[in-house]
This record gives C-alpha cells, structure tokens and sequence, in this order.
C-alpha cells in the first residue's frame, strides 16, 4: 500500500500541508526542528491512532489551536480510501472514511498500515516492560484492527477492578465489593484472554523473522530470539515454537480466572491488580542472556531494528505491504547496518524517510528529496516544504520564489 496524498491543518509545527507522495521512496530532508519527523509522526498517527514519541495527544495539537487535523488517500492493491482524524482538544476525537463520518475513531484502523523506526525505538530494548507490550499490541492491531476494541475494554475493566481492589483493600472487606470484585474477574478474564492468544500467535509468528533480520544486521554476534513472559501462564504455553498455539479464549480465560483467585488475598492487600496482560513482558535474548541490561549499544540497535524489520517483513508476509517510515536513522547505523535496511528499504512499496542532509541516506536508494522549511516569527515558527529537489538539477527555482512555497500558501488554503 502507499500513501497518495497527506492533508494537515494545526498538526505540530504544521498550520498548512497538502502533499502528493508516490510510491517507492521518498526523502524528507531539511534543518532540525523543521518538522520532517511530524510528518512521519502524522502517517503514524493515523495507522497507530497514537504517537510513537508522546503517550498524550495535547503535544499534537498545534499551539495556540484547538484542534489538529490528518488526512490520507491511502491505496491499496489498486483501491482508494480517504482518512481522516480531528484530535480535539477537551473533547472526543473524530473520524471519517471517504468523507463519511464513523461512529468511533478506532474503525480507521486497518486501512493504513505502517511500521516506523525511528531514534526512540532503542527504548525498545532499553525501556520498561511497557514499551515492549505497546509494540506487541500495536502490531497486534494492525494485523487484527478488532483488537483495539478489545484493548480498550480490557484497560476500562483494569482500572475500574484496581480502583475497587484500592477501597475494597482499606476498608473492611463487604460481602458485597467482594462479589463485585468478581464480577469484575470474570470480565477482565475475558478480554485477557483475546490479547493473550492474539500476544502468544504474534511472538509466535514473528520469531523467526526476528532471527533472521538480526543474524543478517549482526551475523558475529548471538543469536537473537524473543519469548512471551507471563506469570498467569503455565510454561507450556510460552514456549514460541509451541504447535498448536494456545489459541482456545475459554481455556485461557479460565486459566486467568484461576490465578486471579489465587492472587486476590496479595492484590487486595496492595491494592494493585497482578494478574493479566499489563503485567506480561516480551523477553528479548541474545543467545541465553537477556538483551536488556546485558547488549552493548550496538546489539541493543541492531535488536531493536530488527524487530521492526522483523514486524515489516512479517506483515508484508501475511497481508498487505505497510509503509516503511524512516526516521533520521540511517545516521546512526554503522555500514552494515545501513546496507541491511536499505536493502530492506530497496524494493518495499512506499519508504518515507527523513534526514538533516542527503549524505545520511544511502544514495543506492535513489530517494526523491522534498525539502522542509521552517517560517514565521518569535510567536511560533511554522513548517513548510519549500520546494522540490530535482536529482542532478538542483531545485525548481520556480518554487522556490519567496511566498510561493508548494504548502504553506495561506491563499491556497482548502476550505
Ligand atoms: N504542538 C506544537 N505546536 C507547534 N510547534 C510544535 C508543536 N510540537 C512540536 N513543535 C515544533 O516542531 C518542531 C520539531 O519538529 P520535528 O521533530 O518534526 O523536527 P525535525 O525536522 O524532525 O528535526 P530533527 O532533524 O531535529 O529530528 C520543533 O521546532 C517544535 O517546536
Ligand atoms: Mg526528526
């Protein structure tokens, strides 16, 4: 699939954008804080309905604005679909498809895919547990876009089970919090159980090529591999090379209904809830050790590369080919590195990239540059793509006259 055109209103740094983009690649170059990684940000967020850089909306919103706007013609396998997202600032977010208003935004979901790497996904190695968990459940969801329902239900039923576990816990246990605490078991089970077989077949699946990706970027290095962590779960059921995955919901609901039983006595006395899929953890190992706290800095890259690659390689295997979104990191790739992503890179549908100068993308990749620009005064500066480079013949003089710039015209504004 590829992204045809990209509308933003207030998004960032960005009052004004209308871009036409093509398949094969494409280079976003220009100063720092211009704005090129917004607009990575923005394709993402429209696939992601999140950010890969803040866990809040309000950074989003251009300042001094109410609300940002996306848009995207997205094709796919010849066909046209137009997104669009308003995030509001104070109130419920809106979506349409075709131009057609939906009841929720999360039914976007599915028709632009993408797989983003970008500085930030050292963390990936590096970071919480939660990290890991959002990149399982975003991959998740692209791949079953019925998840994000699920996903929503199941933090409402994990929040409202802690809130009781916290007041049930300091005050004398009633009859009645705890019946209601197990009202509440039985819905958390439930929608557990959908994420945890969705969790077990997606480190199932994406294993080996987790494995392959990082023994072609890092081949003296361990091998590299991935396991699900759960303490609900007997050790059977994580085992990734398990045939037939664990994928019966009663069985697995049932198995977390036991142990929520079995931790009660523990949750009500710290009044935290310690069973379920927001306690897992996605384990990374090279060789036997775990690569947190243990991979050098390069190891810890060259992972966290490779289980974007990997989610890549594996979406384009089982469905629709995402758009690969590159951000500024081919400068911090080393040779090889470099050479397997851009390989990668090389013959994927749509690549968007961004970088500070062309020297930082491989030339092999022959990727179209747009260059973006920064405008305006001390009451904030707004981003723009000021013109075109033609490979070889410099850029367009002609849009590069001062007030013409392709976007950013407030004249040319749609309504
Ligand atoms: N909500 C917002 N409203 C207005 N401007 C914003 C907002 N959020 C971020 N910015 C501005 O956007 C700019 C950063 O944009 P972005 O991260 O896309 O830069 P970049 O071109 O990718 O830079 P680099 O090369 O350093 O990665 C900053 O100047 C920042 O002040
Ligand atoms: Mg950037």
């Amino acid at each position: 699939m590829f992204v045809r055109t990209l509308s933003l209103r207030d998004f960032r740094s960005w009052e004004y954008a209308e871009l036409e983009l093509s398949p094969g690649r494409t280079v976003f170059l220009g100063s720092n804080g211009n704005g090129k990684t917004n607009l990575l940000e923005a394709i993402g967020y429209l696939a992601t309905l999140g950010s890969h850089r803040v866990a809040t909306e309000a950074p989003l919103v251009r300042t001094g604005t109410e609300r940002a706007r996306i848009g995207a013609t997205v094709v796919n396998a010849g066909r046209e679909l137009r997104i669009d997202v308003e995030l509001n600032q104070g109130s419920a977010n809106r979506a349409q498809i075709n131009r057609s208003p939906v009841r929720r935004t999360r039914e976007i979901l599915g028709i632009l895919q993408t797989v983003l790497f970008a500085p930030e996904d050292l963390a990936l190695v590096r970071g919480d547990p939660g990290e890991r968990r959002r990149f399982m459940d975003e991959l998740c969801t692209t791949r079953l876009p019925r998840l994000a329902a699920v996903r929503g239900d199941y933090d409402r039923v994990l929040r409202q089970r802690s809130a009781l576990l916290k007041t049930a816990g300091r005050h004398a246990r009633s009859k009645a919090d705890l019946s209601t605490l197990d009202v509440w078991d039985g819905h958390l089970a439930e929608h557990a159980a959908v994420l945890l077989a969705q969790r077990l077949r997606l480190v199932h699946d994406l294993a080996p090529y987790l494995a392959r990706a990082y023994a072609s970027i890092a081949p003296e290095s361990r091998p590299a591999s991935i396991a699900y962590r759960s303490a609900a779960l007997p050790p059977e059921f994580l085992d990734p090379a398990r045939t037939p995955l664990p994928e019966d919901t009663e069985e697995l609901a049932a198995i977390v209904l036991r142990e929520l039983a079995a931790a009660r006595p523990k949750e009500l006395e710290r009044g935290v809830c310690l069973v379920g899929p927001h306690r897992d953890e996605l384990d990374l190992l090279l060789g036997d050790s775990p690569a947190k706290g243990f991979a050098s800095h390069g190891e810890s890259w060259s992972f966290a590369l490779s289980l974007r690659l990997g989610a890549f390689e594996l979406l384009r295997a089982t469905g629709a080919e995402p758009v690969l979104l590159l951000d500024d990191v081919f400068a911090e790739l080393d040779r090889r590195r470099r050479a397997a992503l851009a390989a990668v890179a090389a013959d994927a549908e749509q690549v968007l990239i961004t970088a500070a100068v062309p020297e930082d993308v491989p030339a092999e990749l022959a990727a179209v540059p747009l260059r973006v620009d920064t405008a305006g005064g001390p009451e904030g500066r707004v981003s723009r793509i000021v013109a075109q480079d033609r490979p070889g013949n410099g850029a367009d003089p002609a849009l590069e006259r001062e007030g013409d710039p392709i976007t950013g015209a407030p004249e040319s504004r749609a309504p």
